[in-house]
């Protein structure tokens, strides 16, 4: 299935990474498309109209509010589409592309590595139908569609309705990490750690703790428990911690993810 990305920013750049293939590639600064299709060896093509005539699945890669402007530059036509898009549910997507499979994908920047949550919007329209009703050929299309972004890490589907709130959660979850990690190093070198090696020993312990956490099932709380002697000094840490309202930090950036985008 020929690929075309709509848009070669940020996370178009990572999902091509992730699929690791050629791609057509589209993006109003010519050389940007030209440079990511140079990296994985596909093809910039010079519109978006082009671009779809060429492609078997459009991957909506643009921001939120050029929905409209880029489904005219589109056209009509058959071909799928596939977006990305914050805050674009998919009764917006098929206003947009009427006739036309439409599918949802929320993904996160780690899909580069192939070590992302994809997450996927279920409903009518979505794995359920497309707008031909559920044959064997939108069957099929939905599988593939599905198959190409379970590449890139762990697709979970969930209802339309929720795909914000789990951009809260996941997409935005690198720069939460890294600010973490980053927390811990200065909190390191305060009381003598290099830089370079507190960053080593607190991110290759991140992702050790994230291998753990799915060797247990997702189970938090006894990777938690491994590390927390009663009395000892994990459980110090971690109240220390809790007091100073890491859980409620949490809350109220999901918070102010979802009320900005309102
Ligand atoms: N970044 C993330 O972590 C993340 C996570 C989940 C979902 N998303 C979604 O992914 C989408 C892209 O985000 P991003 O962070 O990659 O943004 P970005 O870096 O700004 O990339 C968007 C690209 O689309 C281009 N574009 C604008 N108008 C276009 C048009 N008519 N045709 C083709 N391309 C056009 C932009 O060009 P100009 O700069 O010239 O306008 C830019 O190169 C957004 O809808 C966002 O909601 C992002």
């Amino acid at each position: 299935m020929q690929i075309g990305l709509i848009g070669c920013g940020n996370m178009a750049r990572a999902l091509a990474r992730g699929w690791g293939r050629p791609l057509l590639c589209s993006d109003p600064i010519a050389e940007r498309a030209r440079s990511l299709a140079a990296e994985v060896g596909g093809e910039a093509l010079a519109s978006n109209a082009e671009l779809a005539a060429r492609a078997d699945l459009l991957v909506l890669c643009h921001k939120p509010a050029q929905l409209e402007a880029v489904a005219a530059e589109v056209g009509s036509g058959t071909t799928p589409v596939a977006s990305i898009l914050a805050v674009t549910p998919l009764a917006a997507l098929r206003g947009a592309y009427p006739g036309r499979p439409v599918y949802r994908f929320i993904p996160s920047l780690p899909v580069e590595v192939r070590q992302g949550a994809v997450v996927q919007a279920a409903g009518p329209g979505g794995l359920d139908a497309g707008p031909a009703g559920a044959d064997a050929d939108s069957e099929a299309l939905d599988a593939a569609v599905a198959g190409l972004f379970a590449e890139l890490g762990t697709l979970v589907v969930l209802d339309d309705a929720l795909l914000d709130v789990a951009m809260g959660l996941m997409s935005c979850a690198p720069a939460y990490v890294a600010l973490v990690a980053e927390a811990q190093v200065d909190a390191g070198v305060r009381r003598g750690i290099p830089a370079a090696q507190g960053a080593e020993l607190v991110v290759q312990t991140l992702a050790g703790t994230a291998e753990l956490l799915r060797r247990r099932d997702y189970d938090t709380m006894a990777v938690r428990r491994e590390v927390s002697s009663p009395g000892g000094l994990t459980a110090r840490g971690v109240d220390a911690l809790e007091r100073a309202g890491l859980r409620r930090a949490f809350s109220d950036a999901l918070d102010a993810v979802l009320q900005e985008r309102r």
